[in-house]
């Protein structure tokens, strides 16, 4: 059977980084190709040089049978391959419907027919099993619908080979299973789908075949049978994986005095019943559906929202926060949304990585050099892959973005940190590393309230974990197990 796609030799440098060092990738036909790596091993690269976002140094490309070079994303989209990229380029102030259809509007006699708009953007969310309000703003909408409004815009043109860079990283469960039902249909209508992703589970679940890169080399191709999973950590990381290690000590009481406590917290239309005392060496996991109000928690013990009931205390004080009140106060938040939430694309990483610090100085103080040179060592410690700091952070990886993210807030030095998803579009080695980080840094007294969609997660590093359901907290977690944990999510529910 000829391939649809079939890349050869593809050779793509940035200063001072060789991205891609000679890789051969091929799809077939109604297959979905998973294509696997550590943060920075040229995934997403490669996938900008088969949309046209990168010229390659060198290679060839062949889709269906003939050469092609496509010189932009426009083009690539003539001839067949459309994507859905890492960062979502959607235009927030418009809505769901002009998002889908953006660049391809139906022109009547009077210009854009906005009922045929709506209609189309129904029909391709449709496919995706999805009913939204197609009116209200993308901005405006959870990372989850940006997400699934993008994928639903990929799949308004006539594509015969859809590529979905880390699609599930904002999703929760049943939208993962909606997205791997279309999936599932646009595979057999025929379309090859390249398909990038953290979750192994995945792979297993939806792949065909899986290819994996190192450092911009491909180290191995095969079906997910032939692979499993040790064989596919080891192709990564380059080494065994390291073994699973026990969940943390949670025997010690509670420390002193609380950093923080809520009482009856909660904001009109938002989220509501919020209690908890969290105190020096405690983790808080947060455990709820999407949509839950996790974030929406998050956000007020920042101060980014307004409570209008209920009190929260820090340090024993009961102040108005707003995020910059609530950092000198000690308590960092890394948001979920690096895009919108966190990254100064065109700042060098290591100012992306300083900013919090210098916020907490204040603007007109200038930190001094020595204080810069923090960046270095969190560079080292979360292994941030780049050659040099002082390029923009746009340059990075997504992985190693989150991870420059992060080390900012650590620089920073809260006595709370509030993490929403921190691992979201970290590999799987850098995910051991990051709980690894916590866990020694909660040894030293640091508290955190931790929110993330994977619940072994929560189960690995929290002291004690919230329920929330339909925005309220329904109470605490009995027992730290993932079953426990479940079944207290879904009581209640029907
Ligand atoms: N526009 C750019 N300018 C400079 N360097 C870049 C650029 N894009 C990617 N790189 C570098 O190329 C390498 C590969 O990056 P790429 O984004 O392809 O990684 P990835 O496999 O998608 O990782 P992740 O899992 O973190 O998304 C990294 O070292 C990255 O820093
Ligand atoms: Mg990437």
């Amino acid at each position: 059977m000829a391939s649809l796609l079939r890349m050869s030799g593809i050779v793509k440098s940035f200063p001072g980084v060789k991205a891609l060092q000679g890789v051969d990738f091929e799809v077939q036909a109604g297959q979905v190709h998973a294509l696997m790596g550590e943060n920075g091993a040229g995934k997403s690269t490669l996938l900008k040089v088969l949309t046209g976002v990168y010229a390659a140094d060198a290679g060839e490309i062949e889709f269906e049978g003939a050469a092609i070079r496509p010189r932009s994303p426009q083009e690539a989209t003539a001839l067949g391959i459309s994507a859905v990229y890492q960062e979502l380029s959607l235009a927030p102030n418009l809505s769901i419907a002009e998002n889908i259809v953006i660049g391809r509007e139906p022109m009547g006699p009077l210009g854009i027919r906005w009922s045929a708009v709506r209609e189309r953007a129904r029909g391709a969310l449709s496919r995706l099993g999805l009913e939204l309000d197609v009116d209200r703003p993308v901005g405006s909408c959870s990372p989850a619908i940006q997400h699934l409004t993008a994928i639903a815009r990929a799949l308004d043109v006539d594509a015969r080979l859809l590529v979905l860079d880390e699609p599930t990283a904002s999703l929760d469960g049943d939208e993962v299973d909606a997205l791997f039902e279309v999936v599932g249909r646009l595979k057999e209508q025929g379309l090859g789908i390249v398909y990038v992703t953290h979750f192994l589970d995945e792979v297993y679940r939806i792949a065909d075949q899986v290819t994996v890169l190192r450092n911009g080399t491909l180290v191995a191709t095969d079906t997910p049978v032939a692979m499993p999973r040790r064989a596919l950590v080891a192709n990564m990381i380059g080494r065994e994986a390291p073994p699973e290690d026990a969940a943390v000590a949670r025997s010690q009481g509670p420390q002193g005095a609380p950093l923080m406590e809520a009482q009856d917290l909660g904001k009109r239309q938002s989220v509501g019943d919020i209690n908890f005392k969290l105190h020096s060496g405690e983790v808080l996991g947060l455990a709820g559906l999407l949509g839950s109000g996790r974030t929406e928690t998050l956000r007020l013990l920042f101060g980014v929202d307004r409570p209008n009931s209920g009190s929260l205390h820090v340090h024993g004080g009961a102040p108005t926060l707003t995020p910059r009140r609530a950092m000198n106060l000690g308590v960092g938040m890394l948001a979920e949304e690096r895009k919108t939430d966190g990254i100064f694309p065109n700042l060098s990483v290591r100012d992306n990585m300083m900013i919090v610090a210098q916020v907490k100085r204040g603007w007109l103080a200038r930190l001094p050099r020595s204080a810069y040179a923090q960046a270095d060592g969190k560079k080292e410690e979360l292994r941030i892959a780049t050659p040099d700091l002082d390029r923009p952070i746009a340059g990075l990886s997504g992985g190693n973005q989150q991870k420059a993210l992060l080390a900012r807030w650590l620089i920073a030095q809260p006595q709370v940190l509030l993490l929403d998803e921190p691992t979201r579009g970290i590999d799987v080695g850098a995910k051991f590393e990051i709980f690894g980080l916590v866990e020694r840094l909660r040894e030293q007294g640091m508290a955190f309230v931790l929110v993330s969609s994977e619940l072994s997660e929560i189960v690995h590093s929290s002291t004690k974990v919230a329920i929330l359901r339909d925005r309220r907290m329904v109470g605490d977690a009995p027992e730290i197990t993932e079953e426990a944990i479940m079944s207290q999510i879904a009581e209640g529910g029907e």
